[in-house]
């Protein structure tokens, strides 16, 4: 049997993060990102903008993993990327770089599903990591993300199905527009989740959907949002200043509330109690004791990714390409990205 450990480059690409990792066998060795503050200035990613940071960032983050994972270029046995989903401007340069790299090292390439690998950023950790436990299958994973707010059943690496999701905004989305009503710089999120430290999450009450089955819905939650801060703006110009922290930590309770009503339901029906989070949201604090708590409450198994593999990262691509090169499961060089790729 053939031993010699498998060393694979991720490239993610796919919204507004540049980022390489190359990975040892289900080891990351180098996870290197290159944040867009571009798009600061204009309350959401700008495509046109993003593509071209991509180009100017994708050579030295490959460079950087490189030189932090302690190999050479020759050494790598293929190359893994977002094939989608994702702003198509900026998959083209992630999947034109992995393409023209592999084409020039001789190696194969092996496309990704972006929110699959938010899912198997659950298996990301590092050499350090020695009593590092991963999620045993079946398990549910709530995936949130700026884009997609979905509650995944996972069978193995390999087979996943989508069991619940939002029929209109993500809650990353959610995050962001509410942010941006509070004046906040985007992305919003990690500041509402700042400010909601020191707020309380009962100064407020915001109504909560009622969708079918497992489905989520966040766009009447952002409306009545807006017509709340309007109303009490009005009678109070300084009401945002004033209540910045309450409004915050009463925000995010709601969101997070709509979330595990819906991940209760989902572990009632299916009778899986190992449930792992995934995807820029849960880098929420709130959440991520709200879901630690359901372990002492209800039993649950509970699995929440490094920090550093929540948000968008190419370890979960290269370690999702490692699982695919396990079974030879390589892409041909005619492949091209999809901007809606289904899961
Ligand atoms: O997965 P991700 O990095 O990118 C994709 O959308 O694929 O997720 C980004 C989203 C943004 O909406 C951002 O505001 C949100 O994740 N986010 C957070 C936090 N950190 C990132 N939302 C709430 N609390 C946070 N700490
Ligand atoms: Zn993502």
């Amino acid at each position: 049997m053939n031993t010699a450990p498998v060393y694979i480059l991720g490239i993610e690409s796919s919204c507004d993060d540049t980022s390489a990792a190359v990975t040892c066998n289900d080891k990351i060795l180098a996870n290197v990102i290159a944040g867009q503050r571009v798009h600061e200035a204009y309350g959401g990613v700008v495509p046109e903008l993003a593509s071209r940071a991509h180009q100017q960032n994708i050579i030295p983050v490959v460079h950087e993993a490189l030189r932090m994972a302690k190999i050479n270029k020759a050494q790598l046995n293929a190359v893994a990327f977002t094939r989608g989903p994702g702003l198509l401007g900026s998959l083209l340069v992630g999947t034109s770089f992995a393409k023209s790299f592999a084409l020039a090292m001789g190696i194969p390439i092996i496309e990704v599903n972006h929110m699959q690998a938010h899912v198997i950023a659950n298996f990301a950790s590092g050499e350090e990591e020695k009593n590092f436990l991963a999620p045993s299958f079946p398990f549910l994973c709530l995936t949130v993300s700026g884009g997609h707010t979905q509650i995944v059943k996972v069978v193995n690496h390999y087979e996943m199905t989508i069991i619940g999701q939002t029929l209109d905004d993500a809650a990353g989305e959610a995050f962001d527009k509410a942010a941006k009503i509070l004046g906040l710089p985007f992305p919003g999120g990690p500041l509402i989740d700042k400010h909601s430290q020191s707020g309380n999450p009962h100064a407020f009450k915001f109504p909560h959907p009622d969708m079918p089955d497992l489905n989520y819905s966040f766009s009447g939650l952002k409306t009545s949002f807006l017509y709340f801060i309007r109303k009490n703006t009005t009678t109070n110009p300084a009401f945002i200043e004033q209540s910045l922290a309450d409004i915050c930590a009463s925000f995010q309770y709601t969101v997070i509330q709509v979330l595990l009503h819906k991940l209760k339901l989902a572990v009632n029906q299916t009778g899986i109690k190992t449930v792992a989070i995934a995807g820029g949201v849960s880098a929420n604090s709130g959440l991520r004791s709200s879901l630690l708590q359901m372990k002492e409450s209800a039993g649950w198994e509970v699995f929440i990714p490094k920090f550093e593999y929540c948000t968008d990262n190419a370890a979960m691509i290269a370690l999702s390409g490692y699982f695919k090169y396990l079974k030879n499961d390589f892409t041909s060089q005619e492949i091209t990205p999809i901007a809606r790729y289904p899961f």
